[in-house]
């Protein structure tokens, strides 16, 4: 039975976020999270990290667009991200 992660991290990959630079979030994230990519380079909808405390998902419009490019943690959204951002919400919850 796989356990149920701690943190869920929801990056919005919906029309209006993904203008932006959604894999350079998404990098980020991974690279904050030790979680490693896959080898072919491709991109998937769901990653776990090792321990299984963290899943980082893209998902569609959060109905957030005009703060784009946001993302959610659990049940907390989080507004004009950038891979600074990003790697500073991770340090804190980390
Ligand atoms: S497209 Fe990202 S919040 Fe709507």
């Amino acid at each position: 039975m796989k356990a149920v992660p701690s943190y869920i991290i929801s990056i919005c990959s919906g029309s209006i976020c993904g203008r932006t630079d959604n894999d350079a979030l998404l990098k980020a994230c991974l690279e904050e999270l030790s979680i490693p990519v896959r080898e072919d380079g491709k991109s998937c909808d769901s990653y776990t990290s090792a321990d299984g405390r963290f899943r980082v998902e893209l998902t569609g419009c959060i109905g957030a667009c005009h703060r784009y490019p946001v993302l959610m943690v659990n049940d907390e959204l989080y507004t004009q991200m950038s891979e600074e951002r990003i790697r500073k919400l991770l340090h804190k919850i980390i």
